[in-house]
């Protein structure tokens, strides 16, 4: 547990376990002196010593003396400011926060101190650098440890992190740490979600909890129930839950913008709480991670929590439908044909795409009944994204060039990284089924597996402005990144209330 507190006296007054510094390439050492200098008076001469220049990612740990206490000193490298890359200052920053948390553990900081870097080196505002700041210190902060019972590997030991900021900006400043942890609450609910046991957490067990988490911030829900998945004509949630013992349902949350006539946004996410592949059942090896197969659910699901309390002037309307995928003797077969919400027929030819009978459902509901004015879908849909993009970039889709730019613009903005990649019209004969209108996966000969996903997805949009995220190889697993821990990323949630904070009409 990290515990964020705003100061604003000089940093040598504060009595902390560690006093950490940010510092740039080649950055000035008179400017660190008078503290540095004081906790360890030959500071200068052992950080050229050891090598340290401020390069970006690198760190160095030097021991020091305040009032008679052994304390540290922390020195973090921010490299070359501004970075070149877009976006690529900021997410310099964070990783060296993420190292500072691991440091933290490592050393098992009880406390550590540092001033905010100045923010026009960030090019941002105070009140963005402090809330990027408390939202990176937890993210990197969250284990998920609850099934280990020997508490030698647990980091269940409070720390606080105290952080100074100029007597002009604490109030914002302490706006910004406060939106800061609304993130850091929604990104540790969406990854608990994922990094649960799938067998703790099947489609009912989720949907309660979301609901409970939404109603806790006011926010209105709705779960559908089997009967009602059937009476709505949703074959395809239907379709994918019929191997299972546990029944599909699908959690709507609502947040209404206090603007009348505000117009609505949708946010869908594919929610399969285990992946088996079904009938066309996977390799053990493949098997092993889907548990994450719902992590969108949990993303548009945790980010109403933020929305709720960010209060933005549109309506955001999140639809999660939850199922799992399991073989058995009711399970759906290939050949099988399920019909839509919308009334189309789709022809079950690997029962492993599973994810587009259900968000075709999902897609078809949000476009008819909450009539938005955009709808984002987050899927982990295909293996093959990861294939194309590696693990550091969402694969987007969209036929809306306007909402794509938008959603490119947040992701800059976030460090939640996409990349469009195209829905062209080519691709369609790919997926036109011989005896059903469309089948869940693209004939071989036409390759872009994802692409051909995408497409399927679009079927079921209607003239909604519409992007698709297809986020299987950024969801979990993402290696190198300081700030995360092997498991589950919460990618996205940073990314759609940037959306929709920003919300304005289209220009085209
Ligand atoms: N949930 C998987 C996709 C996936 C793969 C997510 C790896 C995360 C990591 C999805 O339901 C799936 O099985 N997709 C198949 C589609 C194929 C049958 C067309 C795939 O990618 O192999
Ligand atoms: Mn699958
Ligand atoms: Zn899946």
């Amino acid at each position: 547990m990290i515990q964020i507190s705003l100061v604003t006296n000089d940093i040598i007054d504060r009595s902390s376990d560690a006093y950490v510094f940010f510092c740039r390439h080649d950055f000035d050492f008179a400017r660190l002196s008078a503290t540095a200098g004081h906790l360890y008076a030959p500071y200068e001469q052992a950080v050229k010593e050891r090598g340290f220049t401020g390069k970006a990612g690198s760190s160095l740990i030097l021991n020091g003396v305040y009032k008679g206490k052994a304390v540290y000193l922390v020195f973090l490298g921010l490299g070359d400011m501004p970075h070149k890359k877009p976006g690529g200052s900021i997410e310099v920053y964070r990783r060296a926060l993420g190292r500072l948390i691991r440091l933290a553990e490592g050393h098992k900081f009880s406390s550590f101190t540092f001033d905010l870097p100045d923010p026009a080196v960030l090019n941002l505002s105070y009140r963005h650098l402090a809330e990027e700041t408390s939202t990176f210190l937890h993210k990197a902060s969250y284990h998920f440890d609850q099934f280990i019972t020997n508490k030698e590997r647990t980091y269940h030991w409070s720390m606080n992190a105290v952080i100074g900021a100029p007597k002009n900006y604490e109030a914002e400043v302490q706006e910004g740490l406060n939106r800061g942890l609304c993130f850091a609450d929604a990104l540790t609910l969406a990854r608990t979600w994922c990094d649960m046991p799938p067998s703790h957490l099947p489609p009912a067990t989720l949907a309660k909890e979301a609901v409970a988490k939404a109603k806790e911030y006011g926010l209105t829900t709705t779960i559908l129930d089997k009967k009602q998945i059937d009476k709505l004509g949703m074959g395809g949630i239907e379709g994918v839950c019929r191997g299972s013992v546990n029944e599909p349902c699908m959690v709507i949350i609502e947040y209404k913008a206090a603007k009348k006539d505000a117009p609505t946004i949708a946010l869908v996410g594919k929610g399969v709480t285990f992946d088996t592949g079904g009938l066309c059942i996977k390799p053990a090896a493949s098997m092993l991670t889907m548990k994450d197969d719902m992590a969108g659910a949990a993303v548009v699901l945790a980010t109403m929590n933020v929305i709720a309390q960010l209060k933005p002037d549109v309506n955001v309307v999140a639809l999660a439908p939850l199922v799992e995928n399991m073989p058995s003797g009711s399970a759906i077969k290939p050949g099988d044909v399920l019909k839509t919400y919308n009334g189309k027929t789709i022809e079950v030819i690997d029962t492993d795409a599973e994810g587009r009978l259900i968000l075709a459902d999902a897609l078809a509901y949000a476009a008819d009944v909450y009539k938005p004015v955009a709808m984002i879908d987050l899927a982990t849909l295909t293996g093959a994204i990861g294939v194309a993009l590696g693990v550091y970039y969402a694969g987007l889709f969209s036929q809306h060039d306007e909402l794509a730019e938008r959603v490119i613009d947040s992701s800059i903005r976030t460090g939640d990284q996409v990349w469009r990649l195209p829905l062209d019209d080519d691709y369609i004969p790919a997926i036109i089924s011989d005896i059903a209108d469309v089948k869940n996966i693209g004939d071989r000969k036409y390759l872009g597996s994802s692409i051909t996903a995408a497409l399927f997805l679009k079927e079921f949009t209607g003239e909604t402005p519409w992007v698709h995220l297809d986020i299987a190889s950024v969801a979990f697993g993402v290696p190198d990144l300081s700030y995360l821990r092997s498991g589950a990323t919460g990618f996205g949630i940073r990314l759609l209330t940037d959306l929709v904070m920003q919300w304005k009409p289209f220009k085209g």
